[in-house]
């Protein structure tokens, strides 16, 4: 977690800056800062809290001036040490300057030997610990970069540093090592550093993606890298990036959250129009993509994720299993890593991760290659360590999502793993029957015309409006189940999640069968039930279990076809889904159900006065286990 930039070149760095870490405070929150040159000495600004805070004192602060063009700046989210000002990055040690995203393992024992070596750290931080390694070397007559390296290799863990120092004005080293870490070339000269590319996109669109193990110098010549452990130089290629900044502002939405939910049907369209070559009449045709192939091959399928992504996944286990006839076992990746599962070189494993950087997935994925069995990554980020570590990748086109609530990536998401059930299915189509080749066909057809449905559906404001009545009825509740079965299940547990995230509210999702044998005994009228019951096969279960909530007191909201008038006549609070959707294959009802409780939990969140794009104690990019 943490976001981190760095600048060499001739803009003004602090603005530069404070856009790069703007764009990457979704990465954390507690606190934040950035040091700059100024008359050959470096000014550090810090502040606990949000980046507005150090925005504030710089503006209130004479230590800023335009022509400063070399800095480092870091968003913080805290793992050694509490967010407070002192611990905030930019570290100061001597004449080094550092910011740091990840954690030193061997933090207990260089702390030790610091100590033993007369060194007082300031902070209770490990990244302050690695400037007096640095400090240390330059002192022994190196120079930045082989100070940096010499000392990274004293350290063990997974992180990025980058470092400025007072005796090299104008240059700025950085070590990618596990955790994040982008660069490019300046156009106007010089150099730039981020976390991801979100952060750099102001500068440049042709990003290197820094490996694992590289060292980088971005200086008045540009970027250049070498290997860690030798020093020597090596060659990497940027990729021209076709996201663009203004996809980074939130377009007169009042959060990024609500222009994300907004943008779905386009990032679905995008995602379907990425993946699938619509030339050749063939339905879900994914061809000539690496990841397709490993999939095609294996004998059985295990999907492993977190979060949101893990309710994908789930989705992912009904379509595929239904519609492909492949076994599928979907898992959390932190449950998953740690057990004896049965899988083998005929298997698959597929990390599911949105920013392609949550640990537990990628331990999953190292742990699965280096027993020899077959992975692919599905993610919306290039360059992001799934991507590069997993045997080939899938790429998501939602574009960047900025609001820490997963919402349009949970979409595009779906979208992946729909095409890609299409896909097998259209495959494994010798062994079914004509009506379910006739079916995938049929589907096909649907999940085009499914990004248009939800448009209409979202532009015609109804939603919009009936979300926030049912948020202002319901948004005292003591808590929340969401219930659903069969396609909707999954996005019950997603509705929960996202309510549970964002407002504060104690909410879960129920598979509509599971009530009676438990949870049942937590209703009464101050608890509300989301009852999604959309017209397919499992509606009438759902309203039973509906009735059974209901007659114990507790409120109805429920979200079901626009023509159920007698569903709607159960209900205490009513959320129709978009007219027609009663004409499309069940499978595709979760891409409608799932901006309803998207917005019902933004609605709930607005009236509770949470900060609905940056909940607290959360990250979007979850980089330590
Ligand atoms: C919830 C949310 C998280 C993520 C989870 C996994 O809104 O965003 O639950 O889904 O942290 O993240 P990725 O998909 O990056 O692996």
């Amino acid at each position: 977690m943490c976001g981190i930039v760095g600048y060499v070149g001739n803009r003004p760095v602090v603005d530069l800056l404070i856009q790069g870490l703007r764009h990457l405070e979704y990465r954390g929150y507690d606190s934040a800062g950035v040091a700059f040159f100024r008359d050959g000495i470096i000014e550090i600004e810090k502040s606990e809290g949000r980046l507005v805070h150090v925005e504030k004192l710089l503006a209130e602060s004479s230590k800023v001036f335009q022509g400063s063009k070399c800095g480092i700046g870091h968003t913080r989210w805290a793992t050694h040490g509490k967010p407070t000002t002192q611990n905030a990055h930019p570290h100061r040690t001597g004449h080094v300057v550092l910011v740091h995203n990840g954690i030193i393992e061997n933090y207990q024992e260089v702390r030790k030997q610091i100590l033993e070596r007369g060194h007082r750290p300031l902070s209770e931080t490990d990244s302050e610990l690695f400037g007096f390694l640095v400090l240390e070397e330059m002192n022994r007559g190196l120079g930045l970069r082989e100070s940096v390296r010499k000392s990274f290799l004293k350290i063990r863990g997974s992180c990025t540093m980058v470092v400025m120092s007072e005796k090299e004005p104008g240059v700025v080293v950085g070590v990618r090592n596990g955790t994040p870490l982008v660069a490019a070339n300046d156009p106007l000269g010089g150099g730039v550093f981020a976390s991801d590319a979100q952060g750099l996109l102001h500068v440049s669109k042709n990003v290197v993606f820094l490996e694992h193990g590289d060292l980088a110098e971005i200086s008045e010549k540009g970027l250049e890298v070498f290997d860690l452990k030798t020093g020597k130089t090596i060659q990497r290629n940027a990729t021209l990036l076709d996201w663009s900044v203004e996809q980074l502002d939130k377009q007169g939405h009042a959060h990024y959250m609500l222009k994300e939910i907004y943008e779905q049907p386009s990032s679905l369209m995008d995602t379907l129009n990425a993946l699938v070559e619509r030339s050749n009449g063939i339905p879900f045709s994914l061809a000539h993509q690496p990841a397709v192939k490993l999939i095609e091959n294996a004998r059985d399928i295990h999907i492993v994720a977190c979060g949101t992504s893990w309710h994908a996944a789930l989705l992912a286990k009904y379509w595929m299993e239904k519609w492909a006839r492949i076994p599928v076992n979907v898992e959390l990746a932190s449950e998953f890593r740690y057990r004896d599962p049965v899988v083998g070189k005929s298997s698959i494993i597929i990390g599911l991760a949105q920013s392609g950087e949550t640990a537990d997935t990628l331990a999953v994925i190292r742990k699965a290659r280096a027993a020899g069995i077959p992975t692919v990554g599905i993610t919306n980020i290039r360059g992001s360590t799934i991507s590069r570590e997993a045997d080939a990748v899938l790429y998501m086109a939602a574009g960047p999502e900025v609001g820490v609530a997963a919402t349009k990536t949970f979409t595009a998401q779906l979208m992946t793993l729909l095409v890609l059930t299409g896909h097998l299915a259209v495959k494994n189509s010798q062994a079914h029957p004509d009506d379910q080749v006739q079916g995938i066909q049929k589907l096909f057809e649907q999940v085009i015309q499914m990004p248009h449905l939800l448009a209409d559906y979202l532009e015609a404001g109804k939603l919009a409006k009936d979300t926030k009545k049912a948020a202002r009825a319901l948004k005292d509740s003591r808590g929340f189940f969401f219930i659903g079965r069969g396609f909707s299940f999954p996005i019950a547990l997603e509705g929960a999640l996202k309510l549970k995230e964002i407002a504060y509210i104690h909410a879960e999702g129920y598979a509509g069968g599971e009530l009676k044998h438990g949870p049942i005994a937590m209703i009464d009228q101050e608890m509300t039930v989301v009852v999604l019951a959309p017209l397919d096969i499992w509606r009438e279960k759902t309203v039973s279990n509906l009735e059974e909530v209901k007659a114990r007191g507790a409120r109805i909201l429920g979200i079901g076809d626009a023509s159920d008038l007698v569903l709607q006549s159960l209900c205490d609070h009513w959320i129709a889904l978009p007219p027609g959707l009663d004409k499309i294959d069940s499978s595709l009802f979760p891409l409608a159900l799932t901006p309803v409780v998207q917005l019902l939990s933004y609605e709930i969140a607005l009236l509770k006065g949470t900060d609905v794009d940056k909940p607290r104690n959360l990250a979007k990019s979850v980089t330590v286990e």
